[in-house]
């Protein structure tokens, strides 16, 4: 049976530290410690609207996440120079192993979506930005179940819509929280480690797969195969 592969997209395929050096203009030598707690807050409060079952779409946590991130630091912004921002995490620039490690699973016949919190435009923009759209058979959005991850239900989701069985489905995601939901609803896990200092969550749930750049996708979900088939 053909194989799946889901992409997370935010801090995984896209960087979502890319904006640092444009806050650098407001936040001043505050600027990385700025972008941290700008999404530490857009994922809080996507954890807490699904929990609440109060959705906006993952647009809305991220412009109220840099809301909150002024007040604390203290910034004001115009309401241009706010959506100067916001238009700029639009255009986010994927990490530099991106292209090769796409092209390689590409060749490897499984069927590639990209899977993520933002709603499927938003996820269309910055694939095409990228130039990396063409990989994907499809984007599936949580948007379509108006809830997040975690939450199962965007996982079951996801299946549903490739039309994938758990046991033939990797999720590929550098966010621990997006891996252990994946692999509680019986996916296959990658976990991305996409710095030194990340740490997986130390859960009773463990990621099958680590990886530190994308080039190694291929030959570790090849060798986990081999391993794997009796
Ligand atoms: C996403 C979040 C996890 O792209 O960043 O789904």
């Amino acid at each position: 049976m053909q194989e799946t592969i889901a992409f997370d997209i935010y801090g995984t395929l896209i960087n979502t530290q890319g904006i640092t050096g444009m806050l650098e203009k407001y936040a001043g030598y505050h600027a990385g410690a700025f972008s941290v707690l700008w999404r530490q807050k857009q994922l809080e409060y996507s954890f807490r609207r699904g929990l609440m079952r109060h959705y906006r779409d993952f647009a809305v946590c991220t412009s109220q996440a840099l809301d909150y991130a002024l007040l604390t630091f203290g910034i004001s912004l115009s309401r241009e120079e706010k959506n100067g921002l916001l238009g700029a995490y639009r255009e986010l620039p994927v990490f530099d192993d991106v292209k090769e490690g796409l092209e390689q699973v590409n060749t490897t016949g499984f069927r590639l979506y990209a899977f993520s919190n933002g709603k499927a435009s938003d996820v269309a923009h910055l694939l095409d930005h990228a130039g990396i759209s063409g990989y994907f058979n499809d984007i599936v959005s949580v948007d379509e179940v108006q809830s997040f991850k975690p939450d199962p239900a965007v996982y079951r989701h996801f299946l549903l819509r490739s039309s994938s069985q758990p046991g033939n489905t990797w999720l590929v995601s550098s966010n621990p929280f997006d891996v252990l939901g994946a692999a509680a609803v019986g996916m296959k896990t990658v976990w991305v480690r996409r710095t030194s200092s990340a740490v997986m969550d130390p859960w009773e749930i463990e990621q099958d797969l680590t990886i530190e750049k994308l080039e190694e996708l291929a030959p570790a979900i090849e060798n986990y195969r081999s391993a794997h088939s009796s």
